[in-house]
């Protein structure tokens, strides 16, 4: 599928519109756009170090056409070619004097997701799932990516960037060669092209909803939404853990504190027999469902 024309209201990300469309309290109110940069994140992450404004910068979005050094999770890039997807960073500031051990904290990045994958199926119909942490898939291949960074200001507030990165539009014969298997574009899905805005101005009213519900009652509410939205659960995966290596197991479920749940099944593994492990930081890839 070709990319859209270059004048048309599906390629021109109109920042005016999407203002008129906020439904929000803050996310989005002060909103930096910027028709190319380097990475979004690193541009809200560099706008917290600087010395304290007299405004806050909860919500406040960086939002790009594109960007020339997007940033993965575990240190890839984010392919991210211009007029036709969305890319942007959440600063996210959850209470004054909270800190960085917070028992929510662990839940930003599952709820941002959850909250990004009911946007976009109630959007455009299609079955967006999640795949634990934060992966947004369609029928198992990858519509788009979630980096959550944290820092604290030199005021030492404890901040959140909730950075996003979907594919709407952009062509995939565009994408690198040995991605193009694994990933998809909700407009290579629908068989037809997505106006940003309206999705973008549902996604910042969905998120705040999300993160203001999680820091004022705690993730109780929200995590057997999750666990619907999650396609990772009940499939047989691979993790790939930094000191214990590759495991297989089945997910079992997820753990209070939004930890993975693995049933180690992996031959591999003998030290680990049929345990339930909990998995927080790691590559997981789905074998079976
Ligand atoms: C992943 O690897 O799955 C996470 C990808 C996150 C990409 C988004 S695009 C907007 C924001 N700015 C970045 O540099 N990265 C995130």
């Amino acid at each position: 599928m070709g990319g859209p024309a270059n004048d048309s209201p599906i390629s021109h990300l109109d920042i005016d519109r999407l203002q008129a469309s906020l439904q929000t309290h803050a996310f989005g109110r002060v909103l930096h756009y910027l028709p190319s940069t380097a990475s979004t994140n690193a541009d809200a992450l560099a706008y917290l170090q600087q010395p304290a404004t007299t405004s806050t910068p909860h919500g406040m979005v960086v939002l790009a056409d594109c960007q020339t050094a997007g940033r993965g999770r575990r240190g890839r890039t984010w392919h991210s070619p211009p007029q036709g997807n969305l890319y942007f960073s959440v600063i996210v500031v959850p209470r004054p004097g909270a800190t960085g051990t917070a028992p929510w904290l662990s839940w930003v990045p599952l709820f941002s997701a959850l909250a990004v994958a009911d946007c976009l199926s109630h959007q455009t119909g299609l079955p967006v799932s999640v795949k634990w942490p934060n992966d947004l898939l369609i029928n198992e291949k990858k519509l788009g990516g979630i980096l959550c960074e944290q820092t604290t200001t030199p005021d030492r507030t404890m901040a959140i960037v909730i950075g996003i990165g979907l594919n709407i539009n952009a062509a995939l014969n565009g994408f690198p060669e040995d991605l193009r298997p694994v990933v998809t574009t909700l407009a290579a899905e629908a068989g037809r092209q997505f106006d940003r805005v309206p999705i973008l101005a549902d996604l910042l009213f969905q998120l705040e909803r999300r993160m203001n519900w999680l820091f004022l009652d705690g993730p109780a509410g929200m995590v057997d939404e999750f666990r619907q939205r999650c396609s990772t659960l009940g499939k047989t995966v691979r993790v790939t853990l930094e000191k214990k290596g590759i495991i297989q197991g089945v997910a079992d479920s997820i753990g209070p504190d939004g930890c993975l749940l693995l049933r180690v099944t992996s031959e591999t593994s003998p030290a680990l027999p049929s345990t339930l492990l909990e998995v927080r930081s790691a590559e997981v890839v789905h074998l079976r469902g």
